[in-house]
């Protein structure tokens, strides 16, 4: 696969112009929060067609160039089901002194669970609720011939990590492997604000937990804000899964699988450093 990825706008948000092999002319579009003219000369100087936008969740700034992009694309809109509102009427859930977005109407809603084939690719959406209430993450995997090219990062801005080899990631080989698109979820050290209207602690820690028991450890993570990493370097070092070692290592864990954390259980205050809005 070949990752371009682009930080955007003030709260310099990573939108990513994703498709199956260097020689591919076709596309997909992640998060286009901000300066939609520079998404769209990106896709023109690859000479590729974006064929589809996909939406991890409705925060301003991961779809504030969601319309002019798709307008001028001609590309289907995939959004998270609960939040095509937000889409909709995007001033008003658009922070004072940020903007003027435009809204868009979705032309497809995910809620986890699909399996769409878009650009030459596999897409499995994974549902990843807690830093907002709708929030997807994509498993994103080149499908076919194109499957052997390794995954690479670049673009005309890299997100922090400039290098072009993922950390931790396996060789060409395992081409075919996801690698996960991750909106404002996981981050390199840090994690999605929990604070926020919609969002909830007990439950993004459970969308995390779901993540690391799904896929591999050196799975590739694009997240929203920073730089690329692995669930491996997170599971091993990221402060804010403490807890989340700490159940999965005990024999009888504190959050059976399937249930709610109890109402009120709170990060720790004082370790918190969560990112992104
Ligand atoms: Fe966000």
């Amino acid at each position: 696969m070949d990752v371009r990825a682009f930080t955007v706008g003030p709260v310099q948000e990573n939108a990513y112009l994703v498709r199956s092999g260097a020689g591919a002319t076709h596309a997909l579009m992640i998060d286009p929060g901000e300066e939609s003219q520079r998404l769209l000369d990106a896709a023109g100087a690859l000479g590729v067609e974006i064929e589809a936008i996909l939406i991890t969740h409705c925060h301003f700034d991961h779809i504030g160039a969601v319309a002019p992009v798709a307008r001028a694309a001609g590309a289907p809109v995939y959004c998270p089901e609960i939040e095509v509102g937000v889409l909709a009427d995007i001033t008003k859930w658009t922070m004072p002194g940020f903007g003027p977005f435009e809204s868009w109407q979705a032309e497809h809603t995910v809620k986890g669970g699909e399996r769409l084939r878009l650009a030459g690719m596999e897409i499995e959406v994974v549902f990843t609720p807690g830093h907002s209430p709708g929030h997807v993450t994509y498993a994103i995997s080149a499908a076919g011939e194109d499957a052997a090219d390794s995954a690479t990062t670049g673009g005309d801005r890299a997100p922090v990590d400039t290098s072009t080899t993922v950390p931790g990631r396996k060789p060409a080989s395992s081409g075919a492997a996801p690698v996960l698109f991750s909106g404002d979820v996981l981050f390199q050290g840090s994690v999605g604000r929990a604070d926020l209207p919609g969002s909830d602690w007990a439950t993004l820690e459970r969308s995390i937990g779901g993540l690391m028991e799904r896929f591999e450890r050196d799975t590739a993570v694009y997240p929203g804000h920073m730089g690329v990493t692995t669930l491996g370097r997170e599971w091993d070092a990221n402060p804010f899964l403490s807890e989340l070692r700490a159940s999965a290592a005990s024999p009888a864990p504190s959050h059976p699988e399937g249930t709610q954390h109890p109402e009120g259980t709170q990060h720790p205050e004082g370790t918190r450093r969560a990112q992104g809005s």
